[in-house]
């Protein structure tokens, strides 16, 4: 091979998620299972003419509407290609080659993987057995050598969330070292107390948001970067031109003014997790407390056996995990009680049948 090849890029080995997942019912990814209500996805296609998409997209309008909606000021606010791209544009920023960035272990698993596709020193800082993760271990693992560090506000896989004042002592230790807080709340909306203000009285802390979540636009790719002007200012910068496509922008614009939408989505998404979570516990299953849209469970079977069963005998999807810690568990996305009740259904044969 005569090529060059960056080699940070061909020493990353890289995991994509399975294809096909349209016939199968989705509780691995935390998705909003059942997706926004039908009349109101064919009353936005409608605007869709073929002169739309003959235009290059222009986010001027989705972002003056999401900041006032936000209510922060316009130049505190960005919008990338999902929040996938925005990580990838944190650390193209602000991290350094070979310098470090500190996340929990587990978190969301492309925060590894963005700092070895671009040689960032990953500093995970795990969580103790019993599922909690410690202020202090995250606080003595940022060093002068820290350039990033990552919260993620509720976290996933875990589903725990940070006081603000502990918050506050990362940000300030982070500052004293020079380096950036990213806190991600791809969660927003399940657990409602963000840290867009706390973040905003800082200049060097910057907020993730994601529309794939509770916004049910996983499909188009839109995430949003919140904070300080200066760093929005440098992530912009740093930015493909047509970054985030008119579509997203466009689908994105209307469900933050709709009417009722959101109220909607979140009760019917509360609704379900509270049917989910009590039937459960009176099945005596053990279910973590989770500040997200999805669960762990731990199952009476294997684990990996029920989540390969569920996929192959009843066409569902969740999220089983080789880690130690989490192990024993299942991950499911939570929705609609509808959802639940079907996952239930099918939850609960596989498991009488494991322990027959
Ligand atoms: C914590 C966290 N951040 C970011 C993302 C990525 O979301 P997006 O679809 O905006 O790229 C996810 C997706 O699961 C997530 O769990």
């Amino acid at each position: 091979m005569a090529y060059y090849v960056d080699p940070d890029i061909a020493a990353t080995g890289r995991v994509f998620p399975m294809q096909g997942r349209a016939a199968y019912r989705r509780f691995d990814m935390n998705e909003n299972p059942s997706g926004l209500p039908e009349a109101f996805v064919s009353k936005v296609l409608k605007e869709i003419t073929p002169e739309f998409l003959a235009t290059y997209p222009e986010p001027d309008r989705f972002l003056n509407a999401y900041a006032a909606f936000l209510g922060v000021p316009r130049e505190c606010v960005t919008a990338c290609n999902g929040s996938d791209m925005a990580i990838r544009y944190v650390f193209e920023t602000f991290g350094e080659h070979g310098k470090d960035v500190v996340t929990v272990s587990p978190t969301f698993e492309m925060y590894w993987v963005e700092c070895c596709i671009l040689g960032l020193n990953h500093v995970p800082v795990p969580y103790d057995n019993d599922l909690t993760i410690s202020v202090e271990k995250i606080l003595s693992a940022i060093t002068k050598d820290t350039r990033i560090v990552v919260l993620t506000n509720p976290n996933n896989p875990v589903g725990n969330v940070y006081e603000e004042a502990d918050v506050r002592r990362i940000i300030e230790k982070a500052d004293s070292v020079n380096a950036v807080v990213m806190i991600d709340e791809a969660y927003h909306y399940f657990y409602e107390r963000s840290l867009i203000d706390t973040a905003l009285s800082y200049d060097n802390v910057l907020v993730l948001r994601t529309f794939s979540k509770l916004f049910s636009l996983a499909a188009l790719r839109l995430g949003t970067v919140i904070g300080d002007p200066k760093l929005i200012h440098f992530v912009n910068n740093g930015k493909l031109t047509f970054d985030v496509n008119s579509v997203a922008l466009l689908f994105a614009e209307r469900v933050i003014e709709e009417p009722g939408l959101l109220e909607a989505l979140i009760e019917s998404e509360k609704e379900g997790k509270r049917y989910f979570v009590e039937t459960l516990r009176t099945s005596g299953y053990e279910v973590s407390e989770s500040s997200a849209n999805f669960v762990f469970v731990r199952t009476k079977g294997d684990a990996l056996t029920v989540a390969r069963r569920l996929q192959e005998e009843e066409k569902i999807l969740v999220h089983p995990y080789q880690n130690p810690l989490l192990r024993p568990f299942i991950r499911v996305s939570t929705g609609s009680k509808a959802d639940m009740a079907a996952f239930l259904d099918a939850f609960f044969k596989i498991e009488r049948s494991e322990e027959a």
